[in-house]
C-alpha cells in the first residue's frame, strides 16, 4: 500500500479527485472512496501552520500548547482525536502539527487498512515522533483496532506469528509516534479506542466572520480580486465549512472571468451562486427538496430518518452525518425522538425560497 507523506520535507501530490455530487457537499472526496493507495490533494489553499489557520480558537490554544510542551520535552505529542462534521479541517489540523512538530504526517484512512498488514506496514515505518492520521477512524475494523492499542500505549506491535498450537506472539518495538484519528461519528468508536488518545477536541462550525477571513485569504491566494461584501456572501453560502467556501470561491472565479469582471462584488456572488442553486443561506436544490418532502410528504413531521432517505433516494447515513449537520445546526431542522421535524425556521426558509420537487427533476441527480 502506498501512503503519501506530507510535512517539511515532502508535499503530498496532486491527483484525479472525483467531482464532488454537490457543490455544497462538505464531505466530497478528499481521498478516493475505496483508496488502495491515499493521496491528499495538494491545496495551495489549506494553512501550514498554527498562525496561518483561521478560526477553531479553542482547539488552536490547546494544540499550541501540546505542541510547545511537546517539543521541548523532544517526545512524541500524545494522540490526538478530531471529530466534527467534514469539511472543517481536520486533515488540515493534522498536517499543520506535522508543520509545527518539524515532523513528516503520514494519512490513510480505515477502509483502506482491511488487511493486518495494511496498518502493520504503516506502523512499522513510522519514524521517531511522526504523525499517523487515520480518517474515518471509526471504521476501523477489530483486528487493525486491536493492533493500536499496543502500538499507541507502549509504542509496540503485538504479532501473532504461526497458525494453531504452533501460534505464538511476538512483540516488536516500533516508534514512538502520534495517532491523529479524524472522525465525524466520535460516538461511533470504542471506548477503548477513544480512552487512548491523549487530546480529544470538536471542530465547530465557522462563524461567519472566520468564513468572510478565509475567503478574503483564499481569494487573495487565488489572484482573485474581491471585496469585504462579495467574501461576507460566500461566507454566508458555506454552510459553515471552508472546504464548501474555497469550492465555492473558484465557481465565482469562474463567473468573474468569463464575464471579463476584474473584480468581485456581492451582486456578482449571488448572480454566481443562484446558477448553482445555492440560496443566500447556503442550502441547495438538495437540501430544499429534503425540507420540501417534510412539508408537503409529512406535514412537517415527525418522521423518521429511514423514510426521507428512501423518499429521496439517499443513504440514511449520508443524510445523518452530511445534509442534516447543517440544517440542524441553522435550526430549520430538529431532531426529535419520533422523528425529524421541520422547524418555523425551516418552514418559513421554504416559503421565502419557493418549494420545490420533493423528488428528483429529470436529469438531476438526487
Ligand atoms: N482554508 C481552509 N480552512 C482554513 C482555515 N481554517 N484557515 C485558513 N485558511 C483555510
Amino acid at each position: 500500500m502506498a501512503i503519501v507523506s506530507s510535512g517539511p520535507q515532502s508535499q503530498g501530490r496532486p491527483e484525479a479527485t472525483p467531482p464532488p455530487r454537490r457543490l455544497l457537499d462538505p464531505a466530497a472526496a478528499e481521498v478516493p472512496a475505496e483508496p488502495q493507495e491515499l493521496v491528499v490533494r495538494e491545496d495551495s489553499l489549506r494553512p501550514k501552520r498554527l498562525d496561518d489557520y483561521i478560526g477553531q480558537g479553542e482547539l488552536k490554544q490547546v494544540l499550541r500548547i501540546a505542541v510547545e510542551a511537546t517539543r521541548a520535552r523532544a517526545e512524541a505529542l500524545d494522540h490526538v482525536l478530531l471529530y466534527g462534521p467534514p469539511g472543517l479541517g481536520k486533515t488540515t489540523m493534522a498536517l499543520v502539527l506535522a508543520e509545527e512538530l518539524g515532523v513528516r504526517c503520514r494519512i490513510t484512512s480505515a477502509p483502506a487498512l482491511e488487511r493486518p498488514r495494511d496498518i502493520v506496514g504503516l506502523l512499522v515505518n513510522l519514524q521517531p515522533h511522526e504523525l499517523l492520521f487515520i480518517d474515518e477512524i471509526h471504521r476501523l475494523n477489530r483486528v487493525a483496532e486491536e493492533l493500536l492499542y499496543p502500538a499507541m500505549e507502549d509504542y509496540r506491535l503485538d504479532l501473532t506469528v504461526g497458525k494453531g498450537t504452533t501460534a505464538r506472539t511476538r512483540s516488536l518495538p516500533i516508534a514512538p509516534f502520534t495517532l491523529v484519528g479524524a472522525t465525524t461519528r466520535a460516538g461511533a468508536l470504542s471506548s477503548p479506542l477513544r480512552d487512548r488518545f491523549g487530546l480529544i477536541q470538536r471542530l465547530e462550525f465557522y462563524g461567519l466572520e472566520d468564513l468572510q477571513a478565509i475567503v478574503l485569504r483564499a481569494a487573495g491566494l487565488l489572484d482573485v480580486r474581491l471585496d469585504a461584501a462579495a467574501a461576507l456572501e460566500v461566507a454566508r453560502r458555506c454552510r459553515g465549512t471552508p472546504r464548501i467556501a474555497n469550492r465555492l470561491l473558484r465557481r465565482v472565479r469562474d463567473v468573474a472571468s468569463v464575464r471579463g469582471h476584474a473584480a468581485v462584488t456581492a451582486a456578482l456572488v449571488h448572480e454566481a451562486l443562484s446558477l448553482h442553486r445555492v440560496d443566500g443561506r447556503g442550502l441547495d436544490a438538495h437540501d430544499r427538496r429534503l425540507l420540501t418532502l417534510m412539508l408537503e410528504g409529512y406535514g412537517g413531521g415527525p418522521v423518521g430518518l429511514d423514510t426521507l432517505a428512501a423518499g429521496l433516494g439517499e443513504d440514511p447515513a449520508t443524510l445523518e452525518a452530511v445534509v442534516e449537520p447543517y440544517l440542524l445546526q441553522q435550526g430549520l431542522l430538529q431532531r426529535t425522538p419520533r422523528g425529524r421535524l421541520l422547524t418555523e425556521a425551516g418552514r418559513a426558509h421554504l416559503a421565502a425560497a419557493g418549494p420545490v420537487a420533493a423528488t428528483p427533476a429529470a436529469g438531476e441527480r438526487p
